[in-house]
């Protein structure tokens, strides 16, 4: 291995050393600045996760009302956005256009160029954080022809989100307690997950002094993937996909098959290997929900819950340490809340925000911060001398 350690997808390597989230991944605990995952979940807001990720601390009641504030004044986008809006196909995912727009921030806020100033790294995430629903909803809205919802002051964070999308509360259950809860949830639960695909990719590219919007792009970027947040749609498209409780024993089948591919969605995880903490709040928030909405008994529910049920006391998956993830649930909770479904990797993208620009703003803190060079070990051919074009 000569001078480096092989570590293909980092299984054994801590990049950095942070203070904002601490995984134990066989004792199945999450906290965020110390405190338990399932207090945050049931007692906080996504603002005041925020605040804890970012400043360390969960905020005072002042610090909170002048958080909601920040959020109000900076919620708007620049009107000049609608052109790189208007620039996307209609049928574009929101992804590809989250990646765009968050990206051309950095051409907007010179003063996010200052990172070695702790107001503009400030600055730069609280317009981040107020931006990210207005910009998530114009995607929706754009991919629908719908004209876009300026943000109200006056509705919380989720709220203001909810009515962005849909325009008006027009249905009774958009505003409704528990959907309005269940959203907060899933956000408190995606919103930092120490150094995972996503993070690692912003730390790296925030290493190179990049601009913060740009390093962030480079986060929505990793997201999108399958195996990362792309998980959320995939397992809807898995239930749709098996139609029928009657189909599972079948796509159980497949997916053990080791020829084939297919895997289950929204199972197993690279850190958790007896139950992810937080699959376990939100399962519970997924089954209140469904209730609320008498939906218990759609179809889709219905082939979810018994492949959880058939895969949980299956011996391919208990050997592996296979559990459902934060995102089986996830998905469900976004669809029973009719979110569409190519939005769901973008609803991970918001919370996620919190998250990915706490921790490139703990590296900056740092000073000094060297740039991030993994080396490889090199398995190509040995030196050789050059052929003439004519003799090859
Ligand atoms: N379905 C079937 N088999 C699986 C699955 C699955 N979902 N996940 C892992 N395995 C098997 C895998 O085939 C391997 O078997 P064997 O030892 O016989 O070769 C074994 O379990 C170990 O898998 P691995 O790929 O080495 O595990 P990993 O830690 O590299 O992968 C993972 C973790 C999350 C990428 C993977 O479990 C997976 O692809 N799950 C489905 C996608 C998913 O739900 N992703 C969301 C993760 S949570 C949110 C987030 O991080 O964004």
């Amino acid at each position: 291995l000569g001078m480096f350690t092989f570590d293909p997808a980092f299984m054994t390597t801590a990049s950095c050393e942070s203070k904002i989230t601490f995984i134990d991944g066989d004792k199945g605990i999450l906290l965020h600045g110390g405190y338990p995952i399932d207090q945050l979940a049931e007692k906080s807001s996504f603002l005041e996760v925020f605040h804890l990720l970012f400043y360390g601390e969960l905020p005072s009641a002042e610090q909170l009302i002048s958080l909601k504030t920040s959020m109000n004044s900076h919620s708007m986008l620049h009107e000049g956005l609608r052109s790189v809006y208007n620039g996307f196909r209609r049928d574009a995912h929101p992804m590809a256009m989250l990646v765009g727009i968050v990206g051309a921030l950095s051409a907007y806020y010179h003063d996010s160029m200052d990172i070695n100033n702790k107001r503009h790294r400030e600055l730069c995430a609280l317009r981040l954080i107020a931006k990210m629903p207005t910009i998530a909803a114009n995607c929706y809205r754009y991919t629908k022809g719908l004209p876009y919802v300026y943000p109200r002051n006056d509705l919380s964070y989720v709220e203001n989100f909810i009515y962005m999308m849909f325009s008006a509360p027009t249905e009774e259950y958009k505003f409704n307690k528990t959907a309005v809860h269940a959203l907060e949830t899933m956000l408190i639960l995606h919103a930092d997950h120490e150094q995972n695909a996503s993070t690692s990719t912003v730390r790296l590219a925030g290493s190179s002094q990049a601009n913060p919007f740009a390093c962030i792009a480079a986060g929505i970027a990793t997201l999108w993937g399958p195996a990362h947040g792309g998980a959320n749609e995939a397992v809807i498209r898995m239930l749709q996909e098996i139609q029928d409780v009657k189909n599972i024993p079948d796509y159980i089948a497949r997916v053990k098959d080791k020829n084939n591919p297919t895997r289950l969605m929204g199972f197993g995880h690279r850190v958790y290997k007896n139950f992810d903490p937080r699959a376990k709040i939100i399962n519970q928030v997924c089954h209140e929900l469904l209730h609320e909405l008498n939906a218990e008994h759609a179809p889709l529910f219905e082939i979810a819950m018994e492949l959880e049920r058939i895969a949980l006391e299956d011996e391919y998956f208990i050997e592996r340490k296979l559990y459902p993830n934060v995102d089986f649930y996830s998905g469900i909770i976004l669809s029973a809340l009719g979110i569409p479904l190519n939005m769901f990797t973008a609803m991970f993208a918001l919370a996620r925000t919190a998250g990915w620009i706490s921790q490139w703003n703990e590296m900056m803190e740092e000073g000094n911060v060297k740039i991030g060079r993994p080396r490889q070990l090199y398995v190509g051919a040995a030196m050789r001398d050059y052929v003439d074009l004519g003799k090859r």
